[in-house]
């Protein structure tokens, strides 16, 4: 995209983000409304609605980056760092869901250049994997809460390659990537876009999707 229209694009995004926090919604955040806990009819605020969301995703996000974070340096410990993409390759999705299962909610990794196919956002996504990718820095780096629809929350942190380890198997092949890594990455991910990154850049976000009703539930228990 040329600068122009990037920047035209970034306004119009910014201008749908803060729709969600124009007056007429703030004022309505003081508001009660009706949402469904199951079955049953309870009401609660915008505000603590949006609140609550923020805070199971934050506590969401910390656990699932915390174990999947432990299974790879597990894995590079005892099995170097070719058999830790063999290793990611097969676990990374079941640990993930494991937690989605258990809090009834729908987690990902996603990225504009995703080495597992799967992790393409999707367009509310890539929207909002956009707004972060414009001017980013991990300092100014935030997470986010919006309402996705009717029913669900998304919450959203970005994901930065914050460590000299990432780029081991997302850095400049021949370089940080060694051959013998790239080989069995190139194996694994025929499509593999997620290479060449260097310390610091966005490689990604965190995307929860959180029922409504998830949240509601935990508010009034
Ligand atoms: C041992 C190699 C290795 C290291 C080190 C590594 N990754 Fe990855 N990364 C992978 C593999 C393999 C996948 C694909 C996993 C899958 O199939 O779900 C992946 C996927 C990802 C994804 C999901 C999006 C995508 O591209 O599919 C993110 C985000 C990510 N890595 C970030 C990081 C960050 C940040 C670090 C450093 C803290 C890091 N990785 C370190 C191998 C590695």
């Amino acid at each position: 995209m040329d600068k122009q229209l990037d920047t035209l694009f970034f306004g119009l995004l910014m201008i749908l983000l803060l729709s969600n926090c124009s007056p007429e919604k703030k004022q309505d955040t003081s508001g009660i409304r009706n949402e469904m806990k199951g079955r049953e009819l309870v009401r609660v605020s915008d505000a603590d609605l949006m609140a609550k969301g923020n805070e199971l995703g934050l506590e969401i996000v910390k656990a699932s980056q915390g174990t999947l974070q432990q299974a790879l340096l597990g894995a590079i410990e005892s099995e170097g760092l070719v058999g830790a993409v063999e290793y990611c390759n097969a676990n990374a999705y079941d640990i993930v869901k494991t937690l989605e299962d258990s809090l009834d909610v729908k987690i990902k990794r996603v990225s504009q250049k995703p080495r597992n196919p799967l992790d393409e956002p999707d367009s509310v996504e890539g929207m909002i994997l956009e707004a972060y990718a414009y001017d980013f820095s991990p300092t100014n780096a935030v997470n986010q809460i919006l309402e996705l629809d009717e029913k669900t929350l998304i919450f959203t942190q970005p994901i930065a390659i914050a460590n000299g380890l990432c780029l081991n198997c997302h850095g400049t092949s021949g370089e940080q990537v060694k051959d013998e890594v790239l080989t069995v990455i190139k194996s694994k991910y025929p499509d593999d876009k997620a290479l060449g990154y260097s310390l610091g850049e966005l490689r990604g976000m965190w995307s929860v999707k959180i029922p409504k009703k998830t949240v509601v539930k935990s508010l009034t228990e």
